[in-house]
C-alpha cells in the first residue's frame, strides 16, 4: 500500500450506489485477470464507477512484491483493456492495488488479509464490503471459501452494504454430485444473496438483450411459442482446436465446457416465461422452471437425443491442423468429445413438440454464437405450386458473437414482371448502431457483483437444474468409453449424425455439410 492515498477518484465519482468496497483476486497472477479481471476494473475506474475507497488485493502462492504486481497488472491493461491507459487515472488505480501471498489452504494468510483490510478501513475511516473473487483453478475453491469461513473475512452480515461478497468463476462441479457439494460448502459460509457464480456469457450485450428483444416488442412475444416456431437452434462453435491446455481440456470435453454451462444459460432466457419483474430471483426463478422442464434425454441406440464427437485432422483457414487424439497431453485412450449435440424437448405448454437443438465444438468451420429461431411457414401457402417458388422459412438469428447482432430472415419478391421470391435479410448490428467500444461482459458482472445484482449469475439450484439434465449423459459415456463415439474433420461443421438427428424431424442445422 503506497503512504500517500489518493481517494480514489474524488471528484469524478457519479458510481452507481457502490458501497465502498475491497477486491480480493484470489488467483490474481493467471490469465483470467490479467486479461479480463483488471482489465475491466480499469475501464470501470474510466466510467467513475468504482466507490471513492476502492482498494484491489491479488492473492496467490507466487511472492510477488506490490510493486511488481502493479507493473504486470499495467502491461496486462496496456495489452487486453478496450481503452488504452491514461496515466492520471492509472496512477490512481495502482496506488490501491497490493499482492498478498500464500497457499490457498493456510489460515494463516487469511488472517494477514484480514489484518490488512483491518488498515484500510481504519484508513479510509469506514467500513468495506469485502468481494472476494476466486479465479484459480476449481481444485482449490472449497479451501479457500472454507478458510474464508474459518477467518473472519466471510461477514455474514448479508442484507447490508458491507456484506462479504464472493464470485466464483467456471467450472461449477464436473457433475452434479460436486456441484452440490460445492454448493453446500459455499452455503456453510455465505448466505445465497452473497453468491455469484460466473457464466461471463451472461455478461455478454446480446444475451442480456435478449429479455428486452422478448418482453419490449409487441411483435416478437405473441409469436415466441408451439404455435408459430418450429424449431429453435441454439450453436456456440469454436475454430480453436484444444492448443496447449489439451491437459484440462481432457478432463472436460464440450459438454461440461461449453453445454452445461453457456449454451444452457441461451436455453434458460430463449426458453423461459416472462418474470414477474425485473427483480433478480423473479427472472432466476423462471430460468430454473424452464430447465427443470426439459424432459430427461434419451440415450438408447435406436433414438438418442445426444450425439458426441471429437475432430480429426482437416483444414482451418487453409491451413492443415491436427487431430484430437494427436494434439500434445491428450492420452491416445482419451474419449472425450470435442462435439455435443442436444434435442432438448421442453415439457411444457409454450413449447409443446417444438425441439431445442444445442450443439457446441471446437475445431468447427466458423466461430460463432447464435440463437435461431426458425418459424413455421403460414397456414396457408400461396407460393407452393410445382415448387417453382423458391420459400424459406421465416428464422430470427440472434448473434451471440462476433458481429453481435439479429437479423430476420424472409421472402421477398425479386423485382421482375414474373413471380419469383428470394429470402432476403434484414440486419441489425449493435456496432452500427451503438458503436462498438461495448464494456466488456466482466465489466458488467463485476460492478454488479459489487451493487449486489444477481441477475446476470448463476443461482445454487440453477446450476444443479443443469447438471441433473446432463449428469446421466456424461454416466451414459463414461460406460460407453469410445462407443458411437463419432469423428468430423476440422473445418467442418460437425459429424453427419448430429445431421441426421435434425433429418428426423425434418429439420436442417442452419449451418451444415
Ligand atoms: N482464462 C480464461 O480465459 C478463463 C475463461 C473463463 C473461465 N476461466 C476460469 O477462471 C479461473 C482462472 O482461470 P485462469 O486461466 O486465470 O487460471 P490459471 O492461470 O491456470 O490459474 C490462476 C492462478 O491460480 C493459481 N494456480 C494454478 N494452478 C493451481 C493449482 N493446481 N492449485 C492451486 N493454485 C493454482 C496460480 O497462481 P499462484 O501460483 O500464484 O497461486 C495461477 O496463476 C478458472 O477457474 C478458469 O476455469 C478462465
Amino acid at each position: 500500500m503506497e503512504d500517500s492515498r489518493h481517494p480514489f477518484l474524488e471528484g469524478l465519482s457519479k458510481h452507481r450506489g457502490v458501497a465502498p468496497a475491497v477486491v480480493v483476486i484470489f488467483g490474481a497472477s493467471g490469465d483470467l485477470t490479467a486479461r479480463k479481471l483488471v482489465p475491466a476494473i480499469y475501464n470501470l475506474s474510466v466510467d467513475n464507477l468504482l466507490p471513492n475507497e476502492f482498494h484491489l488485493i491479488g492473492f496467490g502462492r507466487k511472492s510477488i512484491p506490490d510493486e511488481a504486481f502493479r507493473a504486470s497488472m499495467e502491461d496486462a491493461i496496456k495489452q487486453h483493456s478496450r481503452r488504452t491507459l491514461r496515466g492520471e487515472i492509472w496512477q490512481r488505480v495502482r496506488a490501491e492495488m497490493s499482492y498478498t501471498s500464500s497457499d490457498y489452504a493456510d489460515l494463516k494468510g487469511y488472517e494477514e488479509l484480514a489484518k490488512k483490510i483491518d488498515a484500510l478501513e481504519a484508513s479510509f475511516g469506514r467500513p468495506l464490503q469485502r468481494i472476494f473473487y476466486i479465479s484459480t483453478p476449481p481444485n482449490v475453491f472449497e479451501p479457500i471459501i472454507e478458510c474464508l469461513g474459518k477467518s473472519r473475512l466471510a461477514k455474514t452480515n448479508h442484507g447490508t452494504q458491507t456484506a462479504s461478497k464472493v464470485i466464483i468463476e467456471k467450472p461449477f462441479g464436473r457433475d452434479l454430485k460436486s456441484a452440490q457439494r460445492l454448493n453446500r460448502v459455499i452455503n456453510q459460509v455465505f448466505d445465497e444473496s452473497q453468491v455469484f457464480r460466473i457464466d461471463h456469457y451472461l455478461g455478454k450485450e446480446t444475451v442480456q438483450d435478449l429479455l428486452v428483444q422478448r418482453f419490449a416488442n409487441a411483435i416478437f412475444e405473441p409469436i415466441w411459442n408451439h404455435n408459430y416456431v418450429e424449431c429453435v437452434q441454439i450453436t456456440v462453435a469454436e475454430k480453436l482446436g484444444v492448443g496447449s491446455r489439451g491437459g484440462y481440456y481432457d478432463g472436460s470435453g464440450a459438454l461440461r465446457d461449453m453445454i452445461q454451462n453457456h449454451t444452457m444459460q441461451l436455453v434458460a432466457l430463449t426458453a423461459m416465461e416472462a418474470p414477474k419483474s425485473l427483480d433478480p430471483e423473479s427472472i432466476r426463478d423462471e430460468k430454473v422452471k424452464v430447465i427443470q422442464a426439459i424432459q430427461p434425454l434419451k440415450l438408447g441406440v435406436d433414438q438418442s437425443d445426444v450425439v458426441r464427437a471429437r475432430y480429426a485432422s482437416g483444414l482451418i483457414d487453409g491451413k492443415e491442423v491436427a487431430a484430437y487424439l494427436d494434439e500434445e497431453g491428450i492420452p491416445k485412450d482419451s474419449f472425450t468429445e470435442t462435439y455435443a449435440a442436444l434435442r432438448l424437448k421442453i415439457d411444457n405448454a409454450r413449447w409443446k413438440n417444438v425441439p431445442f437443438y444445442i450443439r457446441s465444438g471446437k475445431r468447427m468451420a466458423r466461430r460463432t454464437s447464435e440463437i435461431a429461431i426458425r418459424f413455421k411457414r403460414p397456414p396457408v401457402n400461396l407460393f407452393s405450386e410445382g415448387g417453382r417458388f423458391n420459400v424459406t422459412d421465416n428464422t430470427m438469428v440472434i448473434q451471440i458473437q462476433p458481429n453481435e447482432g439479429i437479423t430476420l430472415v424472409m421472402n421477398s419478391k425479386i423485382p421482375g414482371l414474373e413471380t419469383r421470391m428470394q429470402p432476403v435479410k434484414m440486419h441489425f448490428r449493435y456496432a452500427t448502431t451503438f458503436g462498438s467500444n461495448t464494456p466488456e461482459a466482466y465489466e458488467r458482472l463485476i460492478l454488479d457483483a459489487m451493487i449486489g445484482d444477481g441477475t446476470l449469475f448463476i443461482r445454487g439450484d440453477e446450476t444443479e437444474a443443469s447438471w441433473k439434465l446432463i449428469d446421466p449423459v456424461l454416466q451414459h459415456w463414461e460406460a460407453t468409453k469410445c462407443d458411437g463415439l463419432e469423428l468430423y474433420p476440422s473445418g467442418s461443421w460437425g459429424p453427419k449424425s448430429s445431421d441426421a438427428m435434425l433429418n428426423e424431424k425434418g429439420h436442417e442445422w442452419r449451418h451444415s455439410g
